[in-house]
């Protein structure tokens, strides 16, 4: 059984206009998208800018209006519950962000961002409260004086660590990671990257894993998931979708990730030719004639590309 089965997801945003401010049209953030996390385990959310990543984690938290479909958590149907105070599946859920200086009150101390999901959902005393921070404070790999401190006095590797401490702070089990890596310096997103494998194993965590980079999720995830314009172009396990991309428009995301082996430089620069020329030529095969990706169709063992 999955730990988490969103299917059909719709989060269409009306767009209101004139002086009565009517509806007048909707923006289709999310259009009809279907997947499961496994328990344990890691699902890459990966899409261009604009293609509904967010709206699709934020669904998931309970922070964006579900248009339509249905999210099961443990196979329980949640959806109706899920932007309401259902609190174990508020507990069970988790989200870290892209950007820590925003996402961690600056005006707060350390002590009091961590507490807040704690204060929030389980009532202790100062003393228990302090300890289990300290405990957190140790699990993302920080030292106890760090409660006392502010945002500010840290790098962005280590707000996100706190970012995440606070996430683990109610034992949850499934983490929704938003371009958790994407603002931090090359060599401190690996260090990020590898520790966030090391607390999945620890705790036995999933993660919906979203990124606008291939090459980052790469390392991370089992399963893949590619959006294009709120829908999903293509699904399946990581190493089908890297070794056989199907649609152009993974193609292309694929094509665009830098190789750092100079021997693959020249094959490299091939499939991105190849790749500039397919989308020119073929592009209509891809998009049904009102520009909407076609619904996933299945091409392979775990692998589904939205084709005619
Ligand atoms: N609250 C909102 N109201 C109206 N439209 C919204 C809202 N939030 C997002 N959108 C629109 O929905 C679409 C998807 O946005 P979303 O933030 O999910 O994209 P994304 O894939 O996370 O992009 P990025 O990589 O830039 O973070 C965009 O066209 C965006 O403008
Ligand atoms: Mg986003």
């Amino acid at each position: 059984m999955a730990l988490l089965e969103v299917n059909d997801l719709k989060v269409h945003y009306p767009i209101r206009g004139g002086i009565l401010g009517r509806v007048q049209s909707y923006v289709k953030a999310v259009d009809g998208i279907s997947f499961r996390i496994d328990e344990g385990e890691t699902l890459g959310l990966v899409g261009e800018s604009g293609s509904g990543k967010s709206t699709t984690g934020k669904a998931v938290m309970g922070l964006a209006e579900i248009t339509a479909g249905e999210i099961l958590f443990d196979g329980k149907d949640i959806t109706r519950y899920i932007g309401k105070n259902h609190s174990s599946y508020r507990k069970s859920v988790q989200m870290i962000f892209q950007d820590s200086y925003s996402s961690l009150n600056p005006k707060k101390r350390i002590l009091d961002i961590i507490a807040e999901p704690l204060r929030n959902f389980e009532k202790q005393t100062a003393g228990k409260e302090k300890k289990r921070i300290e405990e957190l404070l140790e699990i993302v790999g920080m030292s106890s004086e760090t409660m006392f401190k502010y945002p500010y006095e840290f790098s962005g590797g280590q707000r996100q660590r706190i970012g995440i401490a606070r996430a683990l702070a109610l034992r949850p089990r499934l983490i929704i990671a938003d371009e958790p890596v994407s603002a931090l310096d090359l060599s401190v997103q690996a260090q990020v990257l590898n520790f966030m494998k090391d607390i999945q194993k620890q705790f036995n965590l999933a993660f919906l894993f979203i990124s606008h980079d291939l090459g980052v999720v790469k390392h991370m995830c089992k399963n893949l998931i590619i959006m294009n314009k709120g829908r999903i172009v293509e699904k399946g396990v990581k190493e089908r979708i890297f070794e056989n991309p199907q649609h152009i428009y993974t193609k292309r995301l694929l094509a665009a990730i830098p190789d750092i082996n100079p021997d693959r430089r020249e094959e490299l620069q091939y499939f991105r030719e190849q790749v500039a020329e397919e989308y020119e030529s073929k592009y209509h095969i891809y998009y049904d004639k009102d520009q909407r990706v076609y619904d996933l169709k299945k091409t392979g063992d775990d692998h589904f590309v939205a084709l005619p």
